[in-house]
């Protein structure tokens, strides 16, 4: 009768213990910041009550930009430590803290999560960080089996703000649930992963470390190691294992605690490069096709991998064009609409090499072939700077990039001043000296330059839009040299919310007017529209003269995003896409992204980013870089520079893939092309690897080539398996 009293009397005041665990939701709320809040004597008793599971926002409070104090008083009951395996310390897990945090213990400062806005380095959001702190059972502070006040100080930047998602719990831990095992696989130079194991308890950490290598393919195991190791509080050990960046391998580690002989094991697919690598000799890798408008200024770099210096020659080159001998830069203009054809050669100390071109003179001629190039945002987003831009651009250059086609270098977000000029133009910001200059710089290159813009008041990020002002900012971008203009809808949606009739034409609408100016404009500009698909965009996007049409919301560097945006989303479109108009599921998010001044490895696996590059060229899609080309390693430079996977996204057709067939979690997606073949890209999106017999999705009477690889394939290789989320992708001829 009394222990149900007792149970009843703790769910009343949010409030559970089990064996090794007090748990806690309820807790006392006061606004503002004192930090003699922290001691357990302060009165709390006028303090409101709020639940620590929930923003404060969701709880009548609405606290941004400020401070919020939390207090909970507990009884830590010594009953806890009953049957540990460690009797040193115990864990106090914090719910998340939207943004940053301070705990106190009795007045004692037990962890902090976050920057708050006084502290050395300033303010640091850490929203979605869940935070655990150690603390001593002896000497950090608990008064066991008596009241004890847990303050938490809370700032909030932006709504929502306050604790939310788990309660505060006490728990105690296994010595090796402070272990935390770190990988950086480095697919660069001599291929690496470095592995760093971190104890964030303050008990030393003993064990061993066993790492194996294994090739996937094989089951063979190609390297092992095993070390001995004494790991204290916050004092990580690092070991670095090489591999052979060619082998499709998993690296297996497992950690041993010597004390208990538990166990963690951990398993990390590593990068493998499957194209091969490019010859010295000359060899073109565009699609024999490109076009540009009557008069319109020509820029094109002829995409040619093989060993500099090399000479670029042309024996038929229309009038009105020049063809630099020393970079295959090609510039000048053609007035008259027609199809000129000419054959470039490209020579060096290897060889030489030759190919037809036709450059198709007309009204319509822009991005005959999906636009390559790169894009600020998935990488810098608002720290985007033209000294990024400038060194992006030039490892474009230098780690050969531009000679497989990509040429578009597009600022994103983040260019535009506070304020337009007194007469109404657009001025940028001070981390752009001068766009004209950066123009001129990519276009000697032989590269294109894009901008960014939203036909409302203000852009996503906040920025001044072209609202009103849409002729001036076409012809600033005409005077800049700018090839290719983003147009994203983001502050028109206040403008739209105006509109009575909100049919398809108030979509149209503010795409069509920009559309009309772009056009003016004696230059060729790519015309991307991004308003993430709303009212059907690919069924109109053609009508509006845009070269491209975002069909999805943003995309982002997990396998959830990437398969939404890619598989689910764009079945059904490939009838919208033709040459010169294509469905754009969003950029590239492969090698260093980050959205911010901080980049990280994208965090797809090696498979799921094969995946994406197959998708993304079987859908015709724009193929814009979305990294830090300075930072980028050799996997990444595999995964954009195969030629041959290339030329099915330039392919001259221009038809997009669809999904031909779903079986369970098999996805078979083929695109026409045209010299009659057909790629396929056989994917599987399931959670466990799979064995896969091609010839049950496609007749085995065809000659069938895998295209990473670069090689044919024979009757036997059709049976194959194909890992999770990964894929094998085909040409297939007659
Ligand atoms: C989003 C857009 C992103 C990026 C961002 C800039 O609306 O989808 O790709 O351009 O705005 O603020």
């Amino acid at each position: 009768m009394k222990r149900h009293f007792l149970l009843v009397l703790l769910t009343f005041v949010g409030i559970c213990v089990e064996a090794q665990n007090v748990s806690v939701s309820k807790a006392r709320f006061q606004k503002g910041d004192d930090l003699s809040w922290a001691k357990p004597e302060t009165n709390d008793a006028a303090w409101g009550e709020i639940d620590m599971t929930k923003n404060w926002d969701d709880q009548g409070y609405a606290i941004n930009n400020a401070y919020g104090w939390y207090r909970v008083h507990l009884n830590i009951p010594s009953s806890l430590l009953k049957g540990a395996k460690q009797e040193k310390f115990v864990i106090f897990d914090l719910p998340k803290a939207d943004d940053t945090d301070e705990c106190y213990l009795n007045g004692k400062l037990i962890g902090k999560t976050g920057g708050m806005p006084g502290d050395a380095g300033g303010y640091k959001s850490a929203w979605s960080v869940p935070r655990s702190y150690p603390v001593d059972i002896k000497t950090g502070g608990i008064r066991w089996d008596q009241d004890n006040v847990i303050a938490i100080r809370v700032y909030n930047a932006g709504e929502p703000g306050g604790l939310f998602e788990r309660p505060l719990s006490i728990r105690v831990p296994s010595a090796l649930d402070g272990l935390k095992m770190n990988f950086t696989d480095v697919n660069d130079g001599n291929a690496h992963c470095n592995i760093e194991l971190n104890n964030v308890y303050p008990v030393v950490q003993n064990g061993k470390l066993d790492v194996s290598i294994i090739d996937r393919e094989s089951g063979a195991v190609l390297s092992k190691l095993s070390k001995k190791m004494s790991i204290k509080q916050n004092k990580p050990v690092r070991l670095t294992v090489p591999y052979d960046k060619k082998k499709v391998c998993v690296l297996t580690t497992q950690y041993t605690d010597s004390k208990t002989g538990k166990t963690i094991t951990k398993r990390l697919p590593l990068k493998y490069i499957l194209t091969p690598a490019a010859p010295a000799t000359p060899r073109f890798n565009a699609a024999p096709l490109f076009g540009v408008r009557p008069g319109s200024p020509v820029i094109y770099r002829f995409p040619v991998s093989g060993e500099r210096p090399m000479k670029f020659t042309c024996a038929d080159l229309p009038a009105g064009l020049n063809l630099k001998e020393a970079d295959g830069v090609l510039s000048g203009k053609i007035d008259r609409p027609g199809d000129y054809t000419f054959t470039v050669v490209a020579e060096n100390a290897k060889g030489k090499a030759s190919q037809k071109f036709t450059l198709k003179v007309g009204d319509r001629m822009i991005a005959l072939t999906p636009p390559m190039g790169w894009n600020s945002w998935n990488c810098w987003a608002l720290s985007v700077s033209q000294e990024k831009v400038m060194s992006s651009a030039q490892a474009l250059l230098d780690k050969g990039l531009a000679d497989y086609g990509y040429c578009y270098m597009n600022i994103d977000d983040g260019w535009e001043a506070e304020k337009r000029n007194p007469d109404g133009t657009i001025a940028v910001n001070n981390k752009f000296p001068s766009m004209k200059a950066l123009g001129d710089w990519l276009h000697e290159r032989g590269l294109k330059f894009g901008i960014y813009s939203s036909p409302g008041d203000y852009t996503c990020g906040g920025y001044l839009g072209s609202i009103d002002h849409e002729l001036q900012d076409a012809e600033s971008y005409n005077s800049w040299g700018i090839d290719y203009l983003k147009y994203d809808w983001c502050g028109y949606g206040r403008e739209h919310a105006k509109e009575k009739d909100k049919g398809v034409a108030s979509y149209v609408r503010p795409y069509l007017l920009m559309q009309k100016f772009l056009r003016e404009q004696p230059r060729d500009i790519f015309y991307s529209l991004c308003q993430y698909g709303m009212a059907n965009v690919w069924e109109w996007g053609r009508f509006v003269d845009a070269n491209s049409w975002r069909t999805t919301g943003d995309i982002t560097d997990t396998w959830r995003s990437m398969y939404d945006i890619g598989f689910r989303r764009q079945a059904g479109l490939a009838e919208y896409a033709a040459p010169g108009h294509w469905n754009d599921p969003d950029m590239l998010i492969v090698g260093k992204v980050g959205w911010s001044s901080n980049l990280r490895d994208s965090r797809l696996t090696p498979d799921e980013q094969y995946t994406h590059i197959t998708l993304w060229t079987l859908l015709a899609s724009n193929m814009l870089i979305g990294c830090d080309i300075a930072q980028m390693d050799d996997f990444t430079i595999g995964l954009l520079c195969n030629h041959e996977v290339n030329l099915i996204n330039q392919d001259i057709l221009g038809k997009q893939a669809d999904r031909v067939a779903k079986d369970g979690d098999i996805e078979v997606w083929a695109r026409p092309l045209a010299d009659g073949s057909q790629a396929f890209g056989i994917f599987n999106v399931g959670e466990e690897d799979k064995q896969v017999d091609i010839k049950k999705y496609i007749s085995p009477n065809f000659k069938f080539r895998d295209l990473w690889r670069q090689k044919d394939l024979s009757a036997d290789e059709l049976i194959c398996t194909i890992p999770t989320h990964g894929c094998k992708y085909l040409k297939v001829t007659k």
